[in-house]
């Protein structure tokens, strides 16, 4: 079975993005993958805004890029792209950090105007850290994700038919890359 690092990248503290993921770290733990969660907005402000790259933990997450074998990166879209925070830690990591890893890009935002967003920001900055393979990605409205009182989430059905079909695509594709590198 995999690693799977489960990244966040809202600097929110209520964050339904990172509800979201948490709520989908389930499906792939259930599958008996190992899912280390990762909150963007938990590495110290310094470091990010500092470009510390040999902050401790700057050089945990970088472990953590480096044990995945696949990586889920979820986003809120601000201003019609992904948040500055996830860009802020992309920047600390390796260039080719993403290198033979398999990725699922997935968002939240507001309005269906920046569904694109995924495609046109999100996806081009995974491939230039040198992604496998970059799965089908998944936009979801905020509106669509209700937070219970426990923290636990509800997502309207139809995105979470969507969610849940992309999400075992992305498991399926981590069997598929080690299989590839083995037949050279
Ligand atoms: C500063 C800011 C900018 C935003 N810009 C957009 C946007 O351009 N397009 C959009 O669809 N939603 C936008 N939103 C809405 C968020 O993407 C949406 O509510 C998202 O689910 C928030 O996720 P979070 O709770 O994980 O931070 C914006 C929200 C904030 C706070």
């Amino acid at each position: 079975m995999a690693t799977v690092l489960s990244v966040s990248g809202s600097p929110s503290a209520s964050s339904r993005t990172g509800r979201l993921l948490r709520h989908l770290d389930q499906r792939l733990a259930a599958q008996g993958h190992e899912v280390i969660p990762l909150d963007v907005r938990t590495v110290p402000a310094e470091a990010l805004l500092g470009a510390d790259f040999r902050h401790p933990a700057v050089v945990e997450a970088t472990e953590l890029f480096a044990r995945a074998d696949g990586v889920v990166v979820g986003t809120p879209v601000y201003k019609a792209s992904y948040s500055g925070v996830l860009k802020a830690l992309l920047d600390l990591l390796p260039q080719y950090a993403l290198a033979g890893k398999t990725v699922l890009p997935l968002a939240t935002g507001g309005s269906t105007a920046h569904v694109l967003a995924i495609d046109y920001a999100l996806r081009p900055v995974l491939n230039s850290m040198g992604a496998a393979h970059i799965v089908q990605g998944w936009f979801t409205l905020d509106k669509d994700i209700t937070v219970r009182e426990d923290g636990s989430v509800t997502v309207a059905p139809a995105t979470a038919e969507a969610l849940d079909q992309v999400v075992d695509q992305f498991a399926t594709a981590l069997h598929r890359i080690p299989l590839l590198a083995a037949a050279g």
